[in-house]
């Protein structure tokens, strides 16, 4: 009897261990990177301490902030901009990343980047980036540099790729094109502009868009495996989940309604978002294993997303169970990694 008064002490701390975490949304720099693309982060250059070093490094000085943060795999993705620049880019950004896996130990993966301006030598570099350098799938910018998405039959040869495959393909927010910027110009300083193009709201709210589109053309009925990664908390979309189930249903003839997609084909990531709040509405809407612990890397730090990580955890709001599956879990089981 005294014994059995002991086991929840001698449980306890194990109950209470971190679990290792998983980061899906953490960006670099490649080397060989256009110099008219840098100038694409001088807002964030201005904001963020040491970004242009951090997002230029894949070994010691990365490794060093994921040890801050208690990342124990990071999977590395190309900062925003690659995707309109000829396939060649994207192949040396690419290697890149691959060569720095190696050397890493277990440490890094890699979601491929490519060409999308350029549908076709997507298809053919992302499919060569999982099956010759073993990423476990790709990020891509949210359109092709000119204001194009991927719900044309030209990117079919690439929704393929994911699907046959079974790699996730995460949709990254990116610049606004010339023809959309300026609807963020206004009675504002260019500062508040640029940001409401991109982080301050723009970017989040075209994501979010992207993939109703890609729902309204039928993908998920064509490719019904696809695995779509929306970060940021989800792109806006747990919070407009109902008007959007509701209000789909007078969009067209597609097989699977938006409610079944988004339970099925649609995973999200807490990148660069620290609020209890948002989390508090998609654990109400989204299934427990789509949910995606991630940082948003160098643009957030590993440690404000632990800070993030460990008010979760003493929040109540998941149980250890869910708190392993956002933590690390999940991510497992979609891209096929062990931590
Ligand atoms: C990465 O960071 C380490 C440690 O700060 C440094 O020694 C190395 O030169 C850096 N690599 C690059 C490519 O900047
Ligand atoms: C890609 O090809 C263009 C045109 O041939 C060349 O100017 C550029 O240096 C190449 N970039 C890389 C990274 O190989
Ligand atoms: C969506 O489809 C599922 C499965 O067919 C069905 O159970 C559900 O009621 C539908 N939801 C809406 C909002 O129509």
């Amino acid at each position: 009897m005294e014994f059995l008064r002991l086991i929840p002490f001698l449980i306890l701390p194990v109950l209470a261990k971190m679990p290792p975490l998983i980061t899906l949304e953490e960006h670099y720099l490649s080397s060989a990177t256009p110099d008219a693309m840098k100038g694409l982060f001088k807002e964030q250059v201005k904001f963020v301490p040491n970004i242009m070093e951090k997002l230029k490094n894949l070994s010691s000085l990365r490794l060093a902030d994921m040890d801050k943060g208690d990342v124990t795999l990071q999977v590395v993705s190309h900062a925003a901009g690659l995707g309109s620049y000829p396939a060649n880019y994207s192949r040396a950004a690419n290697n890149q990343v691959y060569q720095a896996i190696k050397k890493a130990t277990g440490r890094l993966a890699g979601f491929a980047t490519a060409p999308m301006s350029r549908p076709a030598e997507a298809a053919v570099e992302f499919r060569r980036a999982v099956t010759e350098l073993g990423f476990v799938g790709a990020l891509v910018d949210n359109h092709d540099g000119k204001g194009g998405y991927f719900d044309g039959e030209e990117y079919d040869a690439f929704w393929a790729v994911a699907e046959e495959l079974d790699v996730p393909v995460y949709l990254h927010p990116t610049w606004p094109s010339d023809d959309m910027a300026p609807r963020f110009q206004g009675n504002f300083d260019s500062i508040a502009s640029n940001s409401l193009g991109s982080s301050g709201w723009g970017w989040h709210a075209d994501t979010g868009l992207h993939v109703l589109r890609l729902f309204a053309s039928g993908l998920f009925d064509r490719r019904p495996k696809l695995k779509i990664i929306a970060g940021h908390m989800g792109e806006m979309l747990p919070f407009m989940l109902q008007r959007i189930e509701r209000l789909s249903g007078r969009w067209s003839t597609t097989q699977k309604n938006f409610t079944t997609v988004y339970r099925e084909n649609i995973w999200i990531t807490t990148s660069g978002v620290w609020s209890l709040d948002p989390l508090r509405c998609i654990l109400a809407s989204t299934p427990i294993d789509h949910i995606l612990y991630s940082i948003d890397y160098p643009f957030t730090s590993n440690e404000v997303g632990l800070a993030w990580f460990k008010e979760l955890e003493a929040s109540g709001l998941v149980s250890q169970e869910e708190l392993d599956a956002i933590a690390y879990k999940n991510a497992e089981k979609l891209l096929r990694v062990k931590v």
